[in-house]
């Protein structure tokens, strides 16, 4: 196994600064599909996982997701310092590890505000309908752009 990004690289220009990469959770992105499928009241194909450390000043924009991101959530696994609200177009949920939201992210845009934290870390989870317009889309973190793009090469 080789690291093939280091934790600095921080191109994400949804949350400038942030540390984040594609696949170190394709595992749980799998095994995660039928409990997903079931939330959204539909048949889900994974399409790719992504992973945020968000440090304190760092944000989310206000952003809509790509087709790829049809059914998402987004699942805290730990926040040392105060639970961080993560907002949508009508709502929102102040979120504490082990928490996770469920949402359209490309119908619905969503953000938050300034970290209150030191340390989030947020990992997301991307699925399309594969009965929908998006089905296209499944498995893209098998795909050769995935592979090297993600933190780790394995
Ligand atoms: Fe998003």
């Amino acid at each position: 196994m080789e690291r093939s990004k280091n934790l600095s690289d921080t191109d994400d220009c949804q949350a400038p600064g942030a540390f984040s990469g594609y696949g170190l959770h394709w595992d749980l992105l799998e095994d995660m599909t039928d409990e997903v499928s079931e939330v959204f009241g539909r048949e889900l194909a994974p399409t790719y996982d992504y992973s945020r450390i968000y440090i304190p000043g760092n944000d989310l924009k206000r952003h809509s997701d790509r087709p790829s991101c049809e059914c998402s959530v987004t699942l805290n696994l730990r926040n040392i310092g105060s639970p961080w609200e993560f907002f949508w177009e009508d709502g929102s949920f102040v979120m504490e590890p082990g928490d996770l939201v469920a949402y359209r992210g490309c119908e619905v845009e969503h953000w938050r505000e300034v970290n209150p934290s030191s340390y989030v870390y947020q990992v997301f989870l991307h699925y399309v309908d594969v009965n929908g317009p998006n089905a296209g889309h499944a498995n893209e973190y098998m795909s050769e752009k995935y592979r090297e793009n993600r933190w780790l090469d394995f």
